[in-house]
């Protein structure tokens, strides 16, 4: 039997965004796209010129919410979460957010939950570019210590906040350099583009205020490494994940586009999820 397939709509063409169309394009995900929206409408154009159902392009925000998508995936910034995430559920559509960093702002995390419960509406936040989030959550209660080690080439940490704050000679370095120790409630401020998994690790764990982050930096890097230590009264856990990054944007690693897209085909045919 043919489930229904889930309109959904899409705020972000960029490379998260861009294939998670295709996914839904190519029959992957039993949905159907209705609407893209991107700031840059010639983004939006370019995409929707590469799929054979063409959505509709919203020119801006309202035209997106006034569209009949049941639920909205972002995949565009910090900034547009703030901007949008609550419009979108009192326009009682489903959220699917990447850019988790937005909501270890408590205020906002606490408004956001208090509608999705009024709205009866779901919040779907994919593991991105990590693993082992599935034991985090099981050991919630007795962890002790949480450190999430992310390593990255030079190129994927340009332009981020830090670099206002901090003089780092990024184009001088030769070997591997810690450049920041801190805990997630920071970092994702300093570095809201690379740092949206200690946002998942500190909402699945123990909170943005105990989440430890350690920044490297390494001029040889060839793949994003993200590695996380938790220790507590069950024992301890170690994840280390090498991921390739997205060929369309460093910062994002190519784990992060397949989760997304796993966790879309979840939201839309749940009668079996493994894993949540
Ligand atoms: N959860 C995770 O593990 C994880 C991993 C990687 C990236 N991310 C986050 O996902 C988001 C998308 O990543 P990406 O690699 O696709 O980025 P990208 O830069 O390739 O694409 C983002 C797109 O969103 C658009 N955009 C930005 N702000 C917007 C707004 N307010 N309204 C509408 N469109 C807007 C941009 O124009 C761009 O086309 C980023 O915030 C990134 O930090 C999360």
């Amino acid at each position: 039997m043919n489930r229904k397939r889930r309109r959904v709509g899409l705020i972000g063409c960029g490379a998260i965004g861009s294939e998670i169309a295709v996914a839904i394009d190519s029959s992957r995900v039993n949905a159907e796209l209705v609407v893209v929206y991107d700031v840059y409408r010639e983004r939006a154009d370019a995409l929707a010129n590469r799929l054979n159902t063409r959505p509709v392009i919203a020119d801006n925000i309202d035209a997106l919410l006034a569209s009949d998508a049941e639920l909205i995936v972002e995949a565009a910034s910090q900034q547009a979460v703030r901007d949008h995430a609550k419009s979108i559920v009192e326009h009682k559509k489903d959220l699917m957010l990447m850019s988790v960093g937005a909501l270890l702002d408590d205020a906002f995390y606490a408004e956001l939950h208090s509608l999705l419960e009024m709205y009866g509406r779901r919040l779907y936040l994919p593991t991105g570019a990590i693993a082992g989030i599935d034991a985090i959550r099981s050991v919630k209660h007795m962890l002790k210590e949480v450190t999430i080690t992310t390593t990255k080439h030079p190129r994927a940490l340009m332009g981020t906040p830090f670099f206002k704050e901090h003089r780092v000679n990024l184009k001088g370095l030769k070997k591997a350099k810690v450049i920041y120790r801190g805990y997630a409630r920071e970092a994702v401020r300093l570095f809201p583009a690379n740092v949206n998994v200690a946002a998942i690790l500190s909402l699945a764990g123990i909170g943005a205020d105990r989440t430890m982050v350690r920044i490297v930096v390494d001029p040889r890097a060839k793949r994003n490494i993200h590695e996380i230590h938790a220790r507590g009264e069950f024992g301890e856990l170690y994840f280390k994940v090498n991921n390739i990054p997205s060929p369309n944007n460093p910062k994002t690693s190519y784990l992060a586009v397949l989760s997304a897209i796993e966790c879309l085909g979840r939201a839309c045919n749940d009668m079996i999820s493994i894993g949540t």
